[in-house]
């Protein structure tokens, strides 16, 4: 497990974080997951433009150039030297007054985590996930806004705790309206009616690097796409229900709210899961 902080890369365990830093004590800051599969870092230059945009919509400035970040990612995936991983990218506000007002913080701070991630246990991902339809929602743009992947994951972390409390793998968050947005760590798909579904990013959906993966890897489902709003009830009638992340890479849901989703079979999956595990290979930076 590795880091890369203020040019220097060492042991993760040991690298120290302000308790005045803003990213601390109010998350202030934004992040990035990346997956490293077959010795590569998957769409590394996309995952820093997201990272980048999402910086942007905070008024933070990247303390490095996209080269000199991606440069840093590689040499800290190459120093942790495992051919599959989890990159980790946080930039935070930076060390400032005990105030949420962030004029104080003079110099944000990056950091690159190369470590080991599996969101859900083989077992779990073999029997498909029991995901549940979480009490929070999803907070609308004006109020944090989804698409920033910002260091402010409350609302994630609650409904996650809710879920796992309550004995499901995971939770499905719906908007203000009731329309389904994502899970707590990832983007959701659905296959109805022939056609493969995921909600846009407009509802409360990151816009997933995964995600628009699946969207470029749909001919091998031979299904048609569609992006647009879900309600519960299209998850419940749906034939097959499936998650898509970085973290959690593709994986099949087998119920919502107890309630058994399709027939079991899963094929649609299975064709998505080929491709994309080709696709990863093939757009991956080696480092
Ligand atoms: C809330 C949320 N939604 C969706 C995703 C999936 O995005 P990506 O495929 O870029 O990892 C993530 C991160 O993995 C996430 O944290």
């Amino acid at each position: 497990m590795k880091v890369w902080h203020r040019n220097h890369i060492g042991d993760a365990r040991e690298a120290r974080v302000s308790i005045f830093d803003h990213g601390l004590l109010y998350g202030d800051g934004v992040f990035e997951g990346i997956r490293i599969t077959g010795g590569r870092v998957f769409r590394l230059h996309d995952h820093i433009a997201r990272l980048a945009r999402s910086a942007r919509a905070i008024g933070l400035e990247l303390p490095l150039t996209p080269d000199a970040l991606a440069a840093a990612v590689l040499a800290t995936a190459r120093a942790n030297g495992e051919a599959e991983a989890y990159v980790r990218i946080l930039v935070t506000r930076g060390v400032g007054e005990l105030g949420v007002d962030p004029a104080s913080c003079k110099e944000p701070e990056l950091f690159c985590i190369v470590a080991s991630l599996r969101m859900f246990p083989d077992e779990v991902r073999r029997q498909g996930l029991r995901l549940m339809t979480s009490s929070w929602r999803r907070p609308a743009a004006d109020v944090l806004d989804p698409q920033v992947k910002s260091l402010n994951y409350l609302n994630n972390v609650l409904a996650k705790r809710e879920a796992r409390l309550k004995g499901f793998d995971d939770a499905v968050l719906l908007n203000a309206a009731g329309h389904v947005t994502e899970v707590t760590g990832a983007n959701l798909f659905a296959v109805l009616d022939g056609v493969l579904v995921t909600p846009p990013t407009i509802d409360g959906a990151l816009p997933g690097i995964t995600r628009d993966t699946v969207l470029r890897c749909r001919a091998a489902s031979g299904l048609p796409c569609e992006v647009r709003s879900i309600g519960r009830y299209d998850l419940l009638a749906a034939d097959e229900v499936f998650l898509s992340g970085s973290g959690a890479g593709l994986v099949s849901v087998a119920s919502l709210d107890d309630a058994v989703i399709g027939t079991g079979a899963r094929p649609v999956i299975a064709s998505l899961q080929a491709a994309y595990t080709e696709y990863a290979i093939s757009h991956g930076v080696p480092f």
